[in-house]
């Protein structure tokens, strides 16, 4: 799989947009603790500062001048905390007492705090940023206390450093778990890409492969690889039928050409010719009703005819084609036996499927000797209606059942009987057009063929 490929997927860009949006709503968050940390921190030292005036005030006020700069005094070289700043002056601003050698030179701002730079006299020379607030106490002495804010600085530079770390660790898992999705989806579907160049050049029995996951992509190969069966026995069924046509016109064929030969080559007796001419026409018209017989089923199966369909009497088309059987079983020395046990009306074409019923009776006649019984019945089962054709004839062996329906197939036994092998394969185009189904069974001797409708078509 190539780098270009997995880039320009969409399963790839999805990351991508997910990977924007995960990460802006990582800043926003980062952001927002980052904000109320370092506003907690900045509140807390303003009210240690205020505090700390207070008690200072208030010693002031209890011990005087001398009390407060004692305290101040001890505060200031003891440095409690390491960071308080105190400056004691008088009213000229001449410091007095603290550990800041001079009042800031800075405006305080509109609440009266005081922000300034603190020069260290350390070995590194540092400037420390500080804040401050001022006081005024009785007798004109102002009092200043602070913090030296660089600790406080550190932290919230080391919280910074935290979040920028961990949103680049976040964007960063958030591209390699893009990469790794979209690297399985887009080698699967580069497997079903393949399989299909493979197959548009001609490979139709390729399949895609599938990994056993049940998921989406394994159902998405299943079911194309169902409709590459499906497309692979209907290529199948047109060869086998086009061979067939083939195989089949191509004696009827040379009968005709046969005779035309014949007649070509007989020059006197007008009877002869006679002869060679009717055999010609009737080879033709054998041949014209082939054709006729294959384009009918076509057009079955292309299942246009289904918007013609009316209520069709079950019933009454039995018996009509009871009628006309009648005497052909009859000619045979058969016995056709009628059975109507309900009257059903269904949606359909009638015409076709009379015709489909008369190809049942014709193969039932055709394939019983004399002497033979035959059934035409119509009856119910399970609140649906079924038409019952039966004979004692050979019968059809339980694994030709499924193939007799295919076009010019014939059972070996048959072929000295005449016949194209089409009149089943139009039964099945009609019963198909009409949502039958139809089952064939042993009749102990003999075939049993049955049309099952469905039940909620009919009115019984
Ligand atoms: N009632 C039956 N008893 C025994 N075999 C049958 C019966 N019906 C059909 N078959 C077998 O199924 C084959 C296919 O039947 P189908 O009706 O399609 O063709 P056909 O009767 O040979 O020719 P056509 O109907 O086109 O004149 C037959 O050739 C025959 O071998
Ligand atoms: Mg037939």
């Amino acid at each position: 799989m190539s780098q270009r490929h997995l880039l320009k997927s969409s399963t790839f860009r999805l990351a991508l947009v997910y990977m924007g949006l995960f990460g802006s709503s990582v800043l926003f968050l980062l952001g927002f603790i980052y904000w109320s940390t370092a506003a907690y921190m900045a509140h807390q030292a303003d009210e240690t500062i205020q505090a700390e005036i207070a008690g200072l005030a208030e010693r002031y006020r209890s011990d005087g001048l001398t009390g407060l700069s004692s305290v101040l005094a001890q505060r200031s070289t003891s440095r409690v905390g390491g960071n308080a700043l105190y400056l004691l002056t008088d009213e000229f601003g001449t410091p007095l007492v603290g550990n800041l050698d001079r009042w800031p030179p800075v405006t305080p701002e509109p609440n009266g705090w005081l922000n300034f730079s603190l020069e260290h006299a350390g070995p590194r020379d540092e400037i420390h940023p500080a804040r401050a607030q001022p006081f005024v106490l009785e007798g004109g002495y102002r009092l200043l206390v602070g913090l030296d804010m660089q600790g406080l600085q550190q932290t919230e530079r080391r919280i910074i450093t935290a979040l920028i770390w961990g949103l680049a660790i976040t964007l960063l898992l958030a591209l390699a778990g893009g990469t790794l999705m979209s690297r399985s989806m887009v080698r699967r579907i580069e497997t079903i890409n393949q399989t299909s160049s493979r197959i548009m050049h001609g490979d139709l029995s390729r399949r895609i492969p599938t990994e056993d996951s049940d998921d989406d992509f394994d159902r998405l190969a299943a079911n194309l690889n169902r409709m590459l069966d499906r497309i692979q026995a209907l290529m199948e069924d047109v060869r086998r039928v086009s061979d067939n046509i083939a195989h089949d016109l191509k004696t009827p064929l040379t009968r005709l050409r046969n005779s035309l030969e014949l007649l070509g080559a007989s020059q006197e007796d007008p009877e002869e010719r006679q002869q060679l001419v009717e055999g010609a026409l009737r080879e033709a018209d054998g041949l014209l009703a082939t054709f006729n017989a294959l384009l009918r089923i076509a057009r079955i199966e292309s299942g246009a005819r289904r918007e013609g369909f009316r209520p069709v009497d079950l019933a009454g088309l039995v018996r009509d084609v009871f009628e006309l059987y009648q005497p052909l079983a009859e000619e045979k020395g058969q016995r056709l036996a009628l059975d109507v046990r309900v009257n059903a009306q269904i949606q359909g074409d009638r015409s076709l499927l009379s015709q489909a019923l008369a190809n049942l009776l014709d193969n039932a006649v055709k394939y019983t000797p004399a002497g033979g019984e035959i059934g035409l019945g119509l009856r119910s089962e399970d609140q649906a209606p079924v038409i019952v054709v039966s004979d004692s004839g050979p019968g059809i062996p339980e694994p030709e059942r499924g193939k007799v329906f295919t076009r010019f197939y014939r059972l070996e036994t048959s072929r000295s009987t005449p016949g194209n092998g089409l009149g089943l394969s139009l039964v099945a185009a009609v019963a198909e057009l009409h949502r039958v189904h139809i089952a064939f069974d042993d009749n102990r001797p003999g075939l049993v063929v049955r049309l099952l409708f469905s039940p909620n078509i009919n009115n019984l």
